[in-house]
């Protein structure tokens, strides 16, 4: 069933129907009261939000006291762009050129695995390594994870940090 409005237009009747034409006040005292989230529940949510914070605001500033306390310093020399392998290690100037965010959290955590899959970047370190030591490229084992993992344990908040750290330079 149709009918012509008053501008002109087609308006369709059960659609005015299902809406209603005029307004219906609908009391809030009346409706039915949200159930409340039992206690534990809130301070849950408050505790999982501050884990989110502390990762979202983690800052260079920690990251650099961590990479001297976790004796990344002992091999690496961050003024040392990634060509230069002293004292033992590449340096890290501008390491975020090289490897994401994602990349680094991995190494940090578990550098041998990184080391045995991720293939080419690894013959990548290994290149220029022994292209400064003037030697022909060859194969070994990750020296990092000699350390990291084993007497150097990082938790998922420092690796944090340090990553911020390493993004910064
Ligand atoms: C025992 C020496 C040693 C220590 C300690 C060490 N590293 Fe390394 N790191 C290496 C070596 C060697 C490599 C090159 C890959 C390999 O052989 O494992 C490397 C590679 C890296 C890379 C990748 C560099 C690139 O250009 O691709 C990063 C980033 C890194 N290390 C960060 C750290 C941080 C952060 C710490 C401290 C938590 C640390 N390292 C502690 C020896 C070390």
């Amino acid at each position: 069933m149709q009918r012509v409005g008053e501008d002109g237009s087609l308006l369709t009747m059960p659609l005015i129907e299902y809406f209603g034409s005029g307004s219906t006040k609908v009391d809030l005292r009346r409706a039915p009261a949200m159930p409340r989230p039992p206690l534990m529940v809130k301070y849950l949510i408050v505790f999982i939000l501050l884990i989110m914070a502390s990762t979202v605001y983690a800052d260079p500033v920690m990251g650099q006291k961590l990479f001297n306390d976790k004796k990344c310093r002992l091999c690496h020399r961050i003024e040392n762009p990634g060509t230069v392998f002293k004292p033992i290690c590449p340096g890290l100037k501008a390491v975020k050129k090289r490897h994401s965010r994602q990349w680094l959290a991995r190494w940090l955590k578990d550098p041998q695995a990184v080391w045995t899959e991720n293939g080419a970047d690894v013959q990548d370190i290994n290149r220029r390594y022994f292209e400064y030591r003037g030697k022909r490229p060859g194969t070994r084992d990750s020296f990092m994870a000699t350390v990291i993992g084993k007497q150097i344990v990082l938790t998922d908040e420092e690796i944090s940090h340090l990553i911020d750290y390493l993004e910064s330079l």
